[in-house]
């Protein structure tokens, strides 16, 4: 099947399979404590500076024990109404932090100072939970990409207001690899508390990784962690596979390829007759209205989703592994619908 679904419908990249098999050699400790966790944790430093890391099976499981660390039960997470955290996680953060969600419109998936003061007059009342952590994805669920920019004002927003900034960072190489910055300049460096760095979308088999910057979050997490279910016993086989990720830029690479086949969709239809991009292609999605009834005949053969049933604006995502003969034959395909 060729598709454009998900950016996790693509299976593992074989440097990430070369590695598993690599850390499956003998044995080693548990729980994180062994060599490859080591290895994969020094990288980590090296690329951010001074952070603890946490590995974890999937980025619900990441934005969970993310936000656990910086919330309590009578606290609350700001998000735009797109946000992964609040649209697609089955309620889990409510559910497991106790704390409650306040989601914001956003045109563009991206939150601003200007969208959140609203929600500052309910600080000290209390009727009302109490506003403690802005959650924001890097790159959106709408496939836009927050500028440097963008992202210290809303971090130095956050802080004057006592709160700490979340960073859904499922997509975070895509971002980077668009904003063509380093890693710790568009996170810990803009003043990001805490994030995820996902993996399973950018080549893992499995694993999504818990950045800690903010020395404040760092006591009780590793708890947190093991509460949320997060804690692998063969931890190194996650490991081992952001240690290949970090490798050789591997993560940039896969990354700026994702992030160019969109581009090459974008372009290849953006001239058609009653196609229309609806979001700006920052990263590796692609956001459209087509003719409706094109959509079921073009989705049989490459399988997409419809993002918005109303407005029939559909997704189409970019992989790692997306060819370009594959790009040109679905907009053939489309081509030949219209
Ligand atoms: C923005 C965002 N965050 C997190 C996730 C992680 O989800 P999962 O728990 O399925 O790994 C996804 C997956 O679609 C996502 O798009």
């Amino acid at each position: 099947m060729k598709s454009f679904a998900s950016d996790n419908y693509s299976g593992i990249h074989p440097e990430i399979f070369e590695a598993l098999q690599q850390a499956n050699s003998k044995h080693q400790i548990s729980y994180g404590d062994d060599e490859f966790t080591g290895e994969a944790n020094r990288i980590f430093e090296n690329i951010f500076g001074k952070v603890t890391v946490l590995y974890t099976f999937n980025g619900t499981g990441a934005n969970v024990t993310c936000l656990k660390c910086c919330t309590l039960p009578f606290q609350a997470v700001v998000c735009s109404e797109y946000a992964h955290i609040i649209s697609d996680e089955c309620g889990a953060p409510t559910q497991q932090i106790g704390a409650s969600l306040l989601p914001l419109k956003t045109p563009d998936g991206k939150l601003t100072p200007e969208l959140i003061k609203p929600l500052l007059n309910r600080v000290g009342n209390v009727h009302n939970t109490q506003p403690k952590v802005i959650s924001i994805s890097q790159s959106t669920e709408l496939g836009t990409v927050y500028s440097l920019d963008e992202l210290k004002t809303l971090c130095d927003f956050a802080h004057d207001n006592s709160m700490y900034v979340h960073l859904d960072g499922a997509r975070i190489s895509n971002a980077v690899a668009s904003l063509g910055v380093s890693l710790k300049a568009a996170t810990v460096d803009c003043g990001v508390d805490i994030m995820s760095f996902g993996g399973t979308k950018n080549g893992l088999m499995i694993g999504e990784a818990v950045l800690i910057f903010n020395d404040e979050l760092k006591a009780n997490a590793p708890y947190f962690h093991k509460q949320t279910a997060q804690l692998f016993s063969k931890n190194r086989f996650i490991a081992a596979q952001f240690t290949a990720l970090l490798t050789n830029d591997l993560w940039l690479r896969l990354a700026t390829h994702s992030n160019k086949m969109a581009q090459l969709l974008a372009n290849g239809v953006s001239n058609l007759p009653d196609v229309q991009i609806t979001r700006s292609v920052d990263a590796n999605a692609v956001f459209v209205i087509i003719p409706v009834q094109t959509i079921q005949p073009l989705r049989n053969q490459y399988p997409f989703y419809e993002w918005d049933a109303k407005t029939h604006e559909q997704r189409w995502m970019c992989s790692f592994d997306t060819t370009e003969e594959e790009v040109k034959a679905f907009v053939n395909t489309l081509k030949a619908l219209l």
